[in-house]
């Protein structure tokens, strides 16, 4: 059928492989494009502070993009992907980055688990789209939010608690 497709339709044909072809080279092509951050983690560690439950939840569903220490998956590696999570970590580590909370003092680390608390309440993060399709364990059940709440706000000034 495709054959007889094919010869009715020559130029059509050609056009369709030319297409395929040149999907081909370019997606090949922009493998090579070079993105720094892809892969990266740079050598700043911090010891969590933190109950091992609520490290664990942490680790899960923040750590890939607030920390230095990102797990790559090979698929992360693939262009034009790679790029998009190349960005969201360098912008996720730009506003916070848990590995580097050693050279924060309290006060800096207190205002980012207060607005990690804000973030995870509003339903912002994990963002959605690491969830689903690629980590469906960093899914926050309210069990998991009620944990990091009672950690990330342990320390916020009585009064102000909400
Ligand atoms: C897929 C990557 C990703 C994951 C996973 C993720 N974040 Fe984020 N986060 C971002 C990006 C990107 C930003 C920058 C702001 C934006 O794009 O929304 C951000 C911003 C933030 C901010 C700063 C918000 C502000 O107002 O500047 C906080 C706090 C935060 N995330 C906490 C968390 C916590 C807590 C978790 C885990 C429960 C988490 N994030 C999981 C990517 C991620």
């Amino acid at each position: 059928m495709a054959s007889a497709f094919a010869s009715r339709h020559p130029r059509l044909m050609k056009v369709v492989k030319i297409g395929i072809l040149v999907a081909v080279v370019v997606g090949v092509a922009i493998q090579f494009v070079p993105v720094k951050a892809i892969g990266s983690n740079p050598p700043a560690r911090y010891k969590l502070d933190a109950p091992p439950e609520v490290e664990a939840i942490m680790r899960r569903a923040c750590y890939d993009c607030h920390s230095n220490e990102t797990k790559w998956p090979i698929y992360a590696r693939i262009a034009p992907g790679s790029w998009l999570m190349a960005r969201d970590i360098t912008k996720g580590r730009s506003r916070m980055n848990i590995s580097e909370w050693g050279d924060a003092d309290a006060d800096e680390r207190q205002l980012d688990k207060e607005n990690s608390w804000d973030q995870i309440e509003e339903g912002n993060m994990p963002k959605w789209f690491y969830v689903f399709p690629f980590h469906p364990a960093a899914k926050l059940s309210a069990a998991d939010k009620a944990t990091l709440k009672a950690w990330l706000l342990k320390d916020k000034k009585e009064k102000e608690k909400k």
